[in-house]
């Protein structure tokens, strides 16, 4: 039976991959509001500028490559049961490789129907336009998950952190509920690290690596896979 890791991440393991993160220097939400293009009251009001704010992160994220934090992750698979929890709409884990990865906020290649969530397409062109329907004659949305919306995978999530012997946290201000309280799902006896340039308060029981996810990640990733303790 292979030991059972959980890396959990958000939008700072694809910053090196030139993605933007949401709430550092030069984010998101520093230039949008969240009302406005990731909450169905936004999509409502004006849904022509929610595609274009999604379609301009596809753009980003088409022309990005997975970092070496991607491929350090998918690098664990080789000895360990790795499940990765990741509050990011973008592929890259699964263009480095990692093979079980959930998306907690949905997916930004993919496209669903704004009358029926089951209703999802994968995307086929870059961008998503006013007059592309779903199977029931409405608009498509991105298929992501927008403030006020359910969050996926929780269920499948808190079990996967209560039965993981090792923890990697990287690249989150872990600010966003309820993703963000799945941390404390962590037995008191796994080995939880945490990565990340800065954070306010680190959870209780994690190692904090305080840095860059493509730097420090594939440190840890290279101790774990040699049995050494990575601080
Ligand atoms: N390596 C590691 N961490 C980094 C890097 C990097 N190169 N660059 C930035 N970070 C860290 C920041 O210090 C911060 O802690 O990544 C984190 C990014 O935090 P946020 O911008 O809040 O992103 P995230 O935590 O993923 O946001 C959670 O909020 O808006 C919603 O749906 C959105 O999924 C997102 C959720």
């Amino acid at each position: 039976m292979r030991e059972k890791v959980v890396v959990f991440t958000g939008a700072g393991v694809s910053a090196e991959s030139g993605l933007r993160t949401f709430r550092d220097m030069g984010g998101y939400w520093r230039e949008y509001s969240i009302e406005s293009v990731a909450s169905p009251e936004g999509w409502k009001a004006k849904p022509q500028a929610v595609l274009e704010f999604y379609n301009e992160r596809r753009k980003a994220v088409l022309a990005a490559s997975p970092n070496a934090a991607h491929v350090a992750i998918s690098a664990l698979e080789a000895q360990f049961d790795v499940v990765v929890i990741t509050q990011n709409i973008d592929d890259l884990h699964e263009r480095a490789g990692s093979t079980k990865v959930m998306h907690v906020h949905g997916e930004i290649l993919k496209a669903r129907s704004s009358v029926d969530p089951s209703l999802i397409y994968p995307l086929a062109t870059p961008t998503l336009e006013m007059g592309q329907l779903c199977g029931h004659g409405s608009q498509l949305r991105p298929d992501v998950v927008w403030f006020g919306e359910p969050v996926r995978f929780m269920a499948e999530a808190a079990m996967a952190f209560a039965s993981a012997s090792k923890i990697l946290t990287i690249g989150t201000s872990l600010s966003v509920y309820p993703a963000a309280g799945l941390v404390s799902e962590a037995r008191p006896s796994a080995e939880k690290c945490l990565v990340a340039p800065e954070i306010d308060d680190p959870p209780p029981g994690h190692h904090f690596f305080r840095g860059k996810a493509a730097r420090i990640v594939p440190h840890i990733a290279s101790c774990w896979l040699e049995g050494r303790r990575p601080w």
